[in-house]
Order: C-alpha cells, then structure tokens, then sequence
C-alpha cells in the first residue's frame, strides 16, 4: 500500500502557540512509526492553508483520492490512523471516529 503522510508545520499546526498541550515532536514520531508500520513514509509540509483545522494530515495511497484529516491533537486519532491503514486507507471506508476528523482539502471550500 505504501502510504504517503503529509504532515503540516508551519504557522499553527505542530505549534505550541496554537496548541500548547499537545507534544507535537512525538506525534510527528508517532505518524513515521505508523507509516513505516504500513511501509510508507512521512512527509512535513509548509501550510496546507487549513489553518482554522490544525493539526492537519493528509493521508494518500496510489489509487485512491487523499484524505485530508483536521484537528489531530491527541493520540486516539493516531490510533485510528494506524487502524484505518491496517484495514486498507484510502479508499476503504473511514472509520466513524476518523469520518469526525474529515476535513476539506484546500481550495475546495
Ligand atoms: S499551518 Fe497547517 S494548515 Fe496552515
């Protein structure tokens, strides 16, 4: 499957300004931990321009449309990322749980 992580950090998501309880340099480690589970990798990206979302990832496959995911503060949502990769990602059904953290890609609002 090899999934594509796309992490933002930049002006809010991975701040401590914006969301100072959360350890954002260990769930940056924890979603290369669950990419490299799945036999994909991590990417850290400038502002994805969904600030009013932070933290914002984006989950990809070849072959399936990106996922875009908002409001990942807490490691309940990186244990349903790793679950919905186990369970195939993109392009299977999101878990309801995740289906919460859904948001629109940029420039489709
Ligand atoms: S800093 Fe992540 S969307 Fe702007």
């Amino acid at each position: 499957m090899s999934p594509l992580i796309t992490v933002c950090r930049d002006c809010c998501c991975g701040t401590v300004k914006k969301h100072p309880t959360v350890d954002h340099g260990r769930q940056l480690t924890r979603l290369r931990e669950i990419a490299a589970r799945h036999g994909g990798t991590v990417r850290v990206a400038e502002c994805l321009d969904t600030c009013e979302t932070s933290n914002v990832v984006v989950v990809q496959v070849k072959g399936a449309k990106p996922v875009w995911l908002g409001f990942v503060l807490d490691d309940t949502v990186l244990d349903d990322i790793d679950a919905w990769l186990a369970a195939g990602g993109p392009g299977t059904d999101l878990p309801a749980t995740l289906a919460l953290n859904r948001v629109a890609p940029a420039g489709t609002r």
